[in-house]
């Protein structure tokens, strides 16, 4: 994925405010070690701070990192793919805000994040959750096909139940999973949504001369005009969920009744 780190500094700056809700669920505790997974241009990571002298922001962004290190002198922040993250026992508290679903494979994604943690460390994220951005989806789907282009999903908006899982098997406890309607409005008035589109589907764009572009903005305002405008804004359909969950003592796939060898 190509990020605009400008574009998202500049008209998407939402995506952190209303990540500043899940940072009061990060304990303050000057000595814990804090991960910011999926960190962009370092504005939550940054924030922080406020919660421990002893942050690592991550994204494998070289765009968004970057614009993080240039706005944030000083901090601590890695381009990398988290599913090959190195850490092993080493986070209090691994922290992502609206970065996991851009990430595929969750199995492995989770299990970096098992081992990255301390045990009883805590993963504490939010992202798109199921039927996500559907209404935008389905009005995106058929201007690309319309230009004989395919329409991939990139995105992995998974349910409750699913997630549960997911985690269990990555050896985290489940404590909070969670979701909920989020409405957004898009900056910009009524150029909200193309700029949104702009920024978050320019994988499938980017290959398209301006003219198609604006035709496919066009087609998308007009089908989701009576749903996503009100008068003044558009309102993008998020939906999130909402994780905590901690990292088992004796670590994943262990079955019930699994015996530890001691040694005397
Ligand atoms: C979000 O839910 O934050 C999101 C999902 C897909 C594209 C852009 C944003």
């Amino acid at each position: 994925m190509d990020w605009n780190a400008d574009l998202y500094e500049n008209k998407h700056d939402f995506v952190a405010e209303y990540g500043r809700d899940l940072l009061s669920n990060v304990p303050e505790n000057p000595g814990q070690a804090i991960l910011d997974l999926g960190c962009g241009t370092g504005t939550l990571t940054h924030a922080l701070l406020e919660k421990s002298t002893s942050v690592v922001g991550l994204d494998a962004s070289p765009e968004m990192i970057g614009k993080a290190r240039q706005l944030y002198p000083g901090m601590d922040f890695r381009v990398l793919d988290a599913c090959l993250m190195p850490w092993n026992n080493w986070f209090d508290v691994i922290f992502s805000n609206a970065a996991f679903h851009w990430i595929p494979d969750h199995g492995a994604l989770l299990k970096a994040v098992s081992r990255a943690l301390k045990p009883q460390g805590k993963l504490i994220c939010e992202f798109g959750a199921h039927r996500n951005i559907l209404r935008i989806r389905e009005a995106f789907r058929p201007s690309l096909e319309r230009m004989n282009l395919p329409y991939k999903t990139r995105f992995y908006f998974p349910t409750v139940e699913e997630y549960r899982s997911m985690l269990e098997q990555a050896g985290l406890r489940p404590e909070v999973v969670m979701d909920f309607d989020r409405p957004t409005p898009l900056k910009d008035g009524p150029y909200g949504l193309r700029n949104w589109a702009r920024q978050f589907f320019w994988a499938d764009l980017k290959c398209l001369h301006e003219k198609r572009r604006v035709r496919i903005f066009e087609e998308m305002e007009k089908a989701l005009r009576d749903e996503l405008w009100d008068g003044t804004q558009w309102v993008a359909d998020y939906r999130r969920i909402r994780v905590i969950a901690s990292k088992q003592a004796e670590g994943p796939h262990r079955g019930k009744g699994a015996r530890t060898c001691r040694i005397r």
